[in-house]
């Protein structure tokens, strides 16, 4: 093994795209490279692209532009500065970043990173490599565990990815062409990666996947289990005190797993469930095959199995046809859910989509006017959620330390942030927190006395 060399990896995208970033990081280590905190005295740069919307996929080119920089002044020292390029738009544009971008010395597409350390070692014989198969053989064999020290130092709170890939094509997305068709991982694999997280401090796991409730990954009898079961599992480890999972798509909502919500009680009552658009006409043009009705069933089965669920979703506002009445649609759903947070986007045409050769394209202004609306909405409904924990106590799971000395900032059930003047050495513990005050983002709460109440209801009917 060559001496130690220094790793920066940035990630540009979703919570499994960090995830990845960590595998590669992971992955890079036996080759002798160690992350470092800045691209400035690297020997490797990995940026991890995200290519969801077109905003998100042209960050990358002017990111490029500043490392060319630093791939110079690394030169004029006599260091030669490796660049690759992984991730979403890797998978989607190939070689053609080369093309662009002549600094980049590696192009390493979503579903290859286990093959990092051979492409690097070619890259540093001064080769240019591109590799974007989608491989017969299961990525998540070949990569490198974390170290425990890695693990350690990543916190008490982890992400596990269970699932990729997506078999929906909803009419506006890239995911189903950027990671493939969807896959899910063997439940030993899981519980193996899970036990080690737990040994290693993380007290709080959180399930990722495309479409994560489509979980169907083999179980030690051979036969598929579902996200249900798979979390009842997980539950039992020693260690884990909380389980999330997301994303889920409303139409893989299964009884077992709505159950779920009422009987393990370490699955914490929060879920993201994007829904996109109130519209029955939207929703049909967008394929997202559910209606407006089947949504409110599920919320209502959801909030029968587990009365205080806090619900997050996405919207994407000014999809092709959309009309004044349909966005209308939207915003009335946002207030009959009570959504305790959501994240909501402008359309983004993305090229290979059905979306981007649709007819009546909503104009940039009127995309604009419906964003602005929209997220006044939200912001509205997110206060009356925050409002009415004030007084509450519950369990907070705390992190790290906050912005001033002597405070830590958790989380809630309900995943909001919560700051409270305690000691250090309640990090990775949980305990509980009165609410004391509430501003739009987070909390501020004291450490009370009592132990934590059982949760009253705080979701809004639906
Ligand atoms: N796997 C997730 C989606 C990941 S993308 C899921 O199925 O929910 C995250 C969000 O980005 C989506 O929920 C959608 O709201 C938004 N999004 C996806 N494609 C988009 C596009 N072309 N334009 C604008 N927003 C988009
Ligand atoms: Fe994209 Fe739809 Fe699949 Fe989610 S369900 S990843 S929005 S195609
Ligand atoms: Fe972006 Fe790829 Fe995630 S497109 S949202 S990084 S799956």
């Amino acid at each position: 093994m060559k001496g130690s060399r220094k790793l920066f990896v940035k990630s540009f995208g979703c919570q499994m795209n960090v995830y990845d970033s960590q595998r590669m990081a992971d992955t890079l280590a036996p080759a002798g490279y160690v992350e470092t905190a800045t691209a400035d005295d690297a020997d490797l740069v990995i940026l991890n692209t995200c290519h969801i919307r077109e905003k998100a996929a042209e960050k990358i080119y002017s990111e490029l532009g500043r490392v060319r920089r630093l791939k110079e002044a690394a030169a004029a020292d006599g260091r030669r500065l490796l660049i690759a390029v992984a991730g979403c738009v890797a998978q989607a544009e190939g070689e053609e970043i080369i093309r662009r971008a002549p600094v980049v010395d590696v192009v390493v597409g979503s579903q290859n990173y286990h093959r990092l350390p051979d492409l690097v070692a070619c890259a540093e014989r001064g080769g240019k490599v591109v590799d974007t198969d989608f491989p017969v053989d299961d990525k998540f064999d070949h990569l490198a565990a974390p170290s425990r020290a890695a693990t350690r130092a990543r916190g008490v709170s982890a992400f596990v990815t269970v699932q990729e890939g997506c078999d929906k094509f909803c009419t506006f997305c890239v995911v189903p062409y950027t990671r493939g068709s969807e896959s899910s991982r063997p439940v030993g694999k899981v519980l193996a990666e899970v036990e080690r997280l737990a040994d290693a401090g993380v007290r709080e796991v959180t399930l990722i996947g495309q479409n994560v409730n489509a979980y169907h990954g083999e179980g030690p009898d051979r036969r598929p289990w579902s996200l249900a079961r798979l979390l009842g599992r997980l539950a039992t480890v020693p260690g884990i005190e909380r389980l999330r999972y997301t994303t889920s798509h409303p139409r893989d909502m299964d009884d077992d797993l709505i159950a779920a919500h009422r009987e393990v009680p370490r699955l914490m009552p929060q879920l993201h469930l994007p829904v996109q658009s109130g519209s029955d006409h939207v929703l049909a043009a967008m394929n997202r095959r559910h209606t407006r009705a089947d949504y409110l069933d599920v919320v209502r089965r959801l909030r029968q199995a587990r009365p205080d669920i806090a619900l997050t979703s996405d919207f994407i506002v000014g999809f092709p046809g959309e009309t004044e009445s349909d966005f209308a649609a939207t915003l009335d759903l946002v207030g009959v859910i009570g959504y305790s947070g959501a994240f909501s986007f402008k359309y983004s045409a993305r090229p290979g989509t059905p979306g981007a050769d649709m007819s009546e394209q909503v104009d940039e202004a009127t995309k604009a006017d419906r964003l602005r609306r929209l997220q006044e909405a939200i912001d509205r409904c997110q206060a009356t959620f925050n409002r009415r924990c004030l007084g509450r106590t519950f369990p907070v799971l705390f992190e790290r330390p906050g912005r001033h000395a002597g405070q830590l900032v958790g989380r809630s059930p309900y995943l909001q942030p919560v700051q409270v003047e305690a000691p250090a050495a309640l990090i990775g513990e949980i305990a509980a927190v009165t609410v004391t005050e509430v501003a739009s983002n987070s909390l501020f709460g004291a450490l009370a006395d009592a132990p934590a109440q059982k949760p009253a209801l705080v979701g809004a009917g639906a």
